[in-house]
């Protein structure tokens, strides 16, 4: 949601902090600002908006000093102005912060009824007020652990103190913080990507853990001030991750990167000599396997549901799938041959990793699919399946997607043979038909022209339908996600056999409905739907992989995909509906890699 810098040095560190959070963009970015201190004072500057505008500021008012902290916020407390961007500083310290105070009200009216002031409408701002009333009488060690003894909720904290220049401290509680290790120099940050270019060596603060750095010495503490040790990852160094090459955004390098992340994903997971899927180690024994719930929150919520058609139709295991908001509030069933399975491509996200924290507690195995293997997720579960589609910049979640479909699918074929639910002809036959995946999604790239003229015929409706059954209507809600959170314009996904139980109301002359329809056992049933719209004036926007001529001529646009293994054809009608919004928030000028309102990790619930 937000993202936090840190740098104490011996340079001066404004530059590598702007950097950084420019890096960072991608989880926060109403406003932005800066801390540094410099001649004995807290050198504190803040902006309304992207950090080229705090970039700005300080060409024209430079900060100097060796050690200092940035921010990019998503607001959560206090609309994004300057007042609430962060730091918050008091003359004594400054804070930036990542996550949510959920006891600031009744500790900001303490505080002011001892006669603090406040500034902002921020939760973050007790924080400050709470460190500077301890230093009074504390080191600012003991000032930050008795400040985080008052605080309900969650924080990631970077924290600067005018009178001790020369360390920084972070602490971490639900939100993701790390550490980066360098030569005369160390790093607090977010994530790892945030400290990539300054440095490949990463600790990660785990729950209740604080941190002090120096230039040339990092301590870790636990929650009771003991020193801990922490372990060092040397994290990979991912190719040209940090530019967009030719495209003209991240999120359609990301669409058109798909061929080839799917590749390489299945080089990971495939043995094309022994055409074999090379998964082991099962956290469970697989014909001991109970049942598996999936879990994950939006995009990553859609590829569970298309598992639970893979799930039910290869193996005999039976299979719940959850959105984790809703799982961690459930009364549940904990069971030991229960495979909870969490989905989530930062792996960071807060009701996801809240969600296996429960799981964790009560004992069951666990096992994570995410794109980034470092993230709290994967470094909390039993068993980490990843996906390997290089960082994804874009907010809106393209090739990640096809990813968490991917390795889904391949353990569902894996558990099915191990468990012997198939037949190896079958499964052999399955695993073929894989390795041409690749070439079918460069193919249905070509449908992209064709996308751009649909496009232009959903900017001036009221909204919009997207209609599949069976495996296809978990990708009727991802199309509609996709255009909501690109374009700002309403969508609906929806079960086209559910079209007459209410929703068949909306339909009126000329409203844009995106039949999903591959010629599979659904096709039929799909069509009958699709002309009850038609009756009603729907436009029909027909995505499909069969080539025969259709029934009906009220189809305003018909996009044909490869003909491909029909548990596969998930992957590739997801591509039209990528580009559809892709292309319709291109038309309205939206901000394709940075949607408003949204953040790349959703690390607050
Ligand atoms: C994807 O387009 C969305 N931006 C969002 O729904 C995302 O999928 C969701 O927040 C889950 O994120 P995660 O996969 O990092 O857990």
């Amino acid at each position: 949601m937000c993202g936090i810098i840190g740098i104490v040095s011996d340079k001066p560190v404004s530059i590598n902090i702007i950097n950084s959070l420019k890096k960072l963009e991608y989880r926060g970015y109403d406003s932005a600002g800066l801390a540094t201190l410099s001649n004995n004072l807290i050198d504190e500057k803040k902006c309304s908006g992207r950090v080229e505008e705090l970039e700005k500021i300080l060409i024209k008012n430079p900060s100097n000093g060796n050690i200092g902290i940035g921010h990019v916020r998503w607001a959560t407390h206090g609309i994004p102005n300057i007042i609430n961007a962060h730091p918050h500083s008091s003359e004594k310290v400054s804070v930036v912060h990542n996550g949510i105070i959920e006891n600031s009200d009744e500790l900001k009216k303490d505080l002011e009824e001892k006669g603090f002031k406040f500034k902002s409408q921020t939760d973050t701002e007790v924080i400050t007020v709470l460190v500077t009333q301890f230093l009074e009488n504390s080191k600012p060690l003991e000032s930050v652990f008795k400040t985080l003894k008052k605080l309900k909720g969650s924080f990631a904290l970077g924290i600067i103190f005018k009178n001790f220049p020369d360390i920084i401290i972070g602490a971490r509680r639900g939100s993701p913080l790390a550490v980066g290790y360098s030569n005369d120099e160390n790093y607090l940050g977010s994530d790892s990507y945030a400290l990539k270019s300054m440095t490949n060596k990463i600790s990660y603060l785990d729950d209740g853990e604080l941190c002090m750095l120096s230039k040339n010495k990092v301590d870790f503490y636990d929650l009771n001030q003991k020193k801990i040790n922490k372990k060092i990852y040397t994290v990979s160094d991912d190719e040209n991750t940090t530019d967009k090459g030719d495209y003209k955004n991240f999120m359609s390098k990301e669409i058109f990167e798909q061929s080839n992340t799917i590749k390489k994903c299945l080089s990971e997971y495939t043995d094309s000599l022994k055409k074999d899927i090379n998964i082991y180690n099962f956290p469970i024994e697989p014909k001991k396997i109970n049942k598996i719930i999936l879990i994950g929150c939006g995009t990553a919520y859609h590829s569970c549901l298309v598992a639970k058609y893979w799930f039910e139709e290869l193996t005999s295991i039976d299979t719940e799938i959850d959105i984790a908001s809703e799982f961690r509030y459930r009364n549940l069933k904990f069971k030991t041959n229960n495979l909870y399975i969490f989905v989530s491509q930062s792996g960071e996200t807060a009701d996801t990793a809240a969600a296996l924290d429960i799981c964790k507690k009560n004992n069951v195995k666990t096992c994570s699919i995410v794109n980034v293997v470092e993230s709290t997720i994967a470094r909390n579960s039993d068993w980490v399946l990843p996906i390997h589609a290089g960082p994804e910049i874009g907010v809106a979640s393209t090739k990640a997607f096809l990813g968490q479909l991917i390795v889904l699918y391949i353990l569902s074929l894996k558990l099915s043979i191990e468990r012997e639910d198939i037949d190896k002809k079958n499964y052999d036959t399955y695993v073929e038909n894989l390795t041409k995946l690749p070439e079918a999604i460069k193919k249905t790239f070509k449908l992209e022209s064709e996308v751009q003229l649909i496009a232009k015929e959903f900017l001036d409706a009221k909204g919009s339908m997207f209609l599949g059954r069976g495996n296809s209507f978990p990708i009727a809600l991802e199309g509609a996600l996709k255009l909501k959170e690109l374009s700002y314009l309403h969508a609906e996904g929806y079960p086209a056999g559910e079209m007459k139980h209410g929703p068949l109301a909306l339909i009126e002359e000329g409203l844009p409905v995106i039949v999903i329809a591959p010629k599979d056992k659904y096709y039929e049933k799909t069509l009958s739907n699709m002309q009850e719209v038609i009756a009603r004036g729907g436009k029909i926007f027909f995505i499909t992989d069969n080539y025969n001529r259709l029934l009906s001529t009220n189809i305003r646009f018909r996009l044909r995909v490869p003909r491909v293994d029909s548990n596969l054809s998930p992957i590739l009608l997801t591509i039209p509906l990528q580009l559809l919004a892709y292309h319709v928030a291109s038309l309205k000028n939206c901000d394709i890699d940075k949607p408003r309102n949204l953040a790349k990790s959703v690390t607050v619930e």
